[in-house]
């Protein structure tokens, strides 16, 4: 009896983190594609990134996605974790190691991502737009540029993988991401973040003054005389 309750709850926990997971990876594949484009130049980063926030950042559409989608997503990781810890640990292939790294990652660091650039355009009508990254990148490369490239990749990999694993448990049938493609995957990703970094860093085009940008002015002020 014990032993099937175990088991339902992992089910339905499994159910709450394949749906929810698939749906903010939509969010997450649309917003990587965005970061992309700072290869091409400003334009086309803010042109589409204008496009897509009018779906993303519905007041409705917001508040789920960062209100109820994500934090119920990371909810039924920590549940399952709970669950399988309990009932004592399985040994994970290397592919589903690199998914938890990932997924850990991302928890930490993604609320203070969406705080850091959510919150100038709430509170002050500021937007980071191309030049609020390309600020970031050239005040302190050394912090942004690993920074930048470990959120990007984390959320690559954990969307891809996670989007194959949850696909396989609402019945599709679908191969989960195995050795030694999943290295091409972190590989292929890795690259195409590298490139368009190098976009946001003045590499492939002059991305002009960044530092004079409303949203380094917003920045620069709220930190004090001390930084400018
Ligand atoms: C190089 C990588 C990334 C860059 C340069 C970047 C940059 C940005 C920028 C500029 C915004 C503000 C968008 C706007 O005003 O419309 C934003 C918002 C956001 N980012 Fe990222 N991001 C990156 C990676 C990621 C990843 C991997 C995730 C998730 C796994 C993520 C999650 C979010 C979320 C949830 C928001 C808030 C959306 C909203 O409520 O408007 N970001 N990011």
């Amino acid at each position: 009896m014990e032993a099937q309750h175990v088991v339902q709850s992992d089910l339905f926990w499994q159910r709450i983190q394949a749906v929810t997971g698939l749906i903010f990876a939509l969010f997450v594949f649309v917003h990587l594609a965005n970061t992309t484009l700072a290869v091409v130049g400003s334009s086309a980063y803010n042109n589409f990134q204008e496009i897509a926030r009018a779906v993303y950042q519905a007041p409705v559409v917001e508040i789920l996605l960062l209100g109820v989608i994500l934090p119920s997503h990371i909810l039924a990781g920590i549940r399952r974790a709970r669950i399988r810890r309990a009932n004592g640990a399985m040994s994970l292939s290397v592919t589903q190691r690199w998914h938890r790294w990932a997924g850990w990652f991302l928890v930490f660091v993604m609320y203070v991502h969406v705080a850091a650039v959510r919150l100038p355009s709430l509170l002050y009508d500021v937007w980071p737009r191309f030049a609020g990254v390309a600020f970031a990148i050239e005040w302190v490369p050394a912090y942004f540029y690993p920074y930048y490239f470990l959120l990007a990749l984390a959320g690559f990999y954990h969307a891809t993988n996670g989007s194959l694993l949850a696909l396989g448990r609402i019945g599709v049938k679908i191969c989960p991401l195995r050795l030694p493609a999943a290295r091409w995957v972190l590989i292929g990703g890795g690259a195409t973040i590298i490139v368009s970094l190098l976009g946001f860093g003045s590499v492939w085009f002059d991305v002009g003054d960044p530092m004079n940008s409303q949203y380094a002015r917003l920045y620069l002020e709220l930190m004090g005389p001390s930084v400018e």
